[in-house]
């Protein structure tokens, strides 16, 4: 697979396809060593660190759609260095306590990389949002050579994910853009959502920890 240099993408071509494939080991692995510490908590502690576990390739419309509105040419050296999230998992944790012991399990792992953190959870979004976003490597074997490849983690608490889930939907997928108003509100409800995940982890704490 010949990804050097500045050879256009076309996401019909062999390479377009090839290359999703190595991103989908890339994803696999990665949601098979969360899976890993999810049972592992879970025979260890008989406690659930992650509720459950998503992921996806990001669809060629979907990258194609990310690199023009970001400005990159559309060559495979931009594709590969630029955008993080082709691969991207998401792990539902039930407190935020977890999302932490999650990150420091993660980045003790022998085969993840951590090269990227943002913590909008200390610091949520102008959206409201609110998430712990880890960009990793994970080193993939492509014809005889070991290459580092990039997937996005996104951890979440079950609130954050509810009020994430929601905005998403009513945002991107209607064609009705949210009036200013109702952004306002989603904000608010953010910040109430995030008392209540507060005041449930105290509980949970206590039963737990
Ligand atoms: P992207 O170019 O969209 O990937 O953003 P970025 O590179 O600045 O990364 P960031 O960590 O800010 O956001 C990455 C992902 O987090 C998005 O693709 C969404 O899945 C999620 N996200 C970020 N902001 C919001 C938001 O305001 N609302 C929702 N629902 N999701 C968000
Ligand atoms: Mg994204």
């Amino acid at each position: 697979m010949q990804l050097e240099g500045l050879i256009p993408i076309h996401i019909k071509d062999k390479t377009f396809e090839a290359l999703m494939s190595v991103y989908q080991i890339a994803l696999n692995q990665v949601v098979e060593e969360l899976e890993q510490i999810k049972s592992g908590m879970n025979k260890i502690y008989g406690y659930e660190i992650i509720n459950h576990i998503t992921s996806r390739i990001k669809t060629p419309d979907s990258i194609m759609k990310k690199m023009k509105k970001k400005n990159y040419k559309l060559n495979y050296q931009n594709l590969v260095y630029n955008i993080n999230d082709i691969a991207g998992v998401r792990a539902i944790c039930p407190t935020k306590s977890n999302i932490a012991s999650l990150v420091s399990i993660i980045s003790q792992l022998p085969n993840i990389k951590i090269i990227k953190e943002k913590d909008y959870i200390t610091k949520p979004k102008e959206s409201g949002y609110s998430g712990y976003h880890l960009i990793v490597e994970v080193p993939i074997k492509i014809e005889e050579r070991t290459l580092p490849v990039k997937v996005e983690i996104q951890l979440r608490t079950m609130a954050m994910d509810f009020w994430a889930t929601n905005e998403h939907k009513v945002k991107y997928k209607t064609n009705k853009k949210l009036s200013g108003l109702d952004s306002k509100k989603m904000v608010l409800y953010a910040k109430i959502l995030n008392f209540i995940d507060k005041k449930i982890t105290h509980i949970y704490q206590k039963q737990f920890e």
